[in-house]
């Protein structure tokens, strides 16, 4: 497995595989990698020739200059990991690397970056279409492989490389679970073994409200079920939870098979995300 820090020698690297007409195939990561992440590898290696990971905790995407510090940063056991699963290059390149200076870039994405995520984490999308644009770039790949777990984000990144028109083919892989339910994520570390009982409550609460929905209740009456529900919990705090149209994610009032519930919330000062297809 080739490990590259610097940008030239990746790109020497890639235009050599591409002469030999090898497809490459991208999957962007922040690093702490667990089996969410291996899945998106896999995925990655059974279309293209060669996947490379990239590994990068980036600042201009965070907008709790907390959350960053707390990131967890595992680089050793990432390649350790990545190596099990015939991953070809790793790309951990530094901040230097990456914002040679601080940035002015910004992206608006109408509504789309306004609403769930975007209103709790200003900023938090035009960062990661930054940084994605930049690793789209330099990869240059003919593939990208994306979580079901970051639902909005998937759909930011999708409108940026139509709009951009990046030829790149992306694509959506479903969620990973712990055998318990709770969706993996690499701020899971930072969770206690108590906490992460807890956390399960945002899981839970997304099979609770999909199942009312199908019975006919309200979006408002389950919204309220799910906020007692969360918040029965010591130390857990309930921000959304949303029936969203799977295209836009526009907040809708009724069940189809194309809406999708969306979650967030903190145990503690960790903020976990999680969703749930109503097909
Ligand atoms: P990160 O949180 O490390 O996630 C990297 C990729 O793994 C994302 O596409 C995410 O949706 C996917 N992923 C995370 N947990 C998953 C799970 N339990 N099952 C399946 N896929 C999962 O998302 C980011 O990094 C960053 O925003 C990034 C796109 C790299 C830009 O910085």
């Amino acid at each position: 497995m080739e490990i590259f820090n610097e940008i030239k020698p990746l790109r020497a690297y890639l235009n050599t595989l591409r002469r030999q007409q090898l497809t490459i195939g991208l999957v962007p990561t922040m690093g702490a990698l667990h089996h969410g992440h291996l899945e998106l590898i896999r995925a990655s290696r059974k279309e293209n020739d060669v996947t490379v990971c990239s590994i990068y905790v980036n600042p201009t995407q965070f907008n709790n200059k907390n959350d960053l510090e707390k990131y967890p940063r595992t680089l050793d056991a990432d390649i350790a990991q990545l190596s099990t699963v015939g991953c070809d290059a790793i790309f951990a390149p530094t901040n230097l690397e990456m914002y040679k200076k601080a940035s002015e870039l910004r992206f608006d994405f109408g509504s789309l970056d306004k609403i769930l995520e975007g209103e709790f984490r200003p900023g938090h999308f035009s960062g990661v279409a930054l940084v994605v644009s930049k690793l789209f770039n330099i990869v240059q790949p003919n593939r990208a492989y994306f979580g079901q777990k970051d639902f909005q984000q998937y759909k930011v990144i999708a409108k940026l490389a139509d709009e951009l028109l990046f030829d790149i083919e992306l694509s959506s892989v479903p969620i990973v679970r712990e055998p318990t339910g709770l969706a993996m994520s690499s701020r899971n570390q930072r969770l206690s073994e108590p906490d992460k009982l807890k956390a399960l409550v945002f899981y839970h609460s997304l099979l609770m409200a999909k199942e009312l929905l199908l019975k006919g209740e309200s979006t408002a009456a389950v919204k309220v079920k799910v906020k007692e529900k969360c918040e029965a919990l010591p130390n857990v705090k309930l921000e959304y939870i949303e029936l969203a149209d799977t295209e836009n994610l526009i907040p809708s009032q009724n069940v189809s098979s194309k809406t999708i519930l969306l979650i967030a919330g903190y145990v503690g000062e960790v903020r976990l995300i999680d969703n749930l297809l109503m097909e």
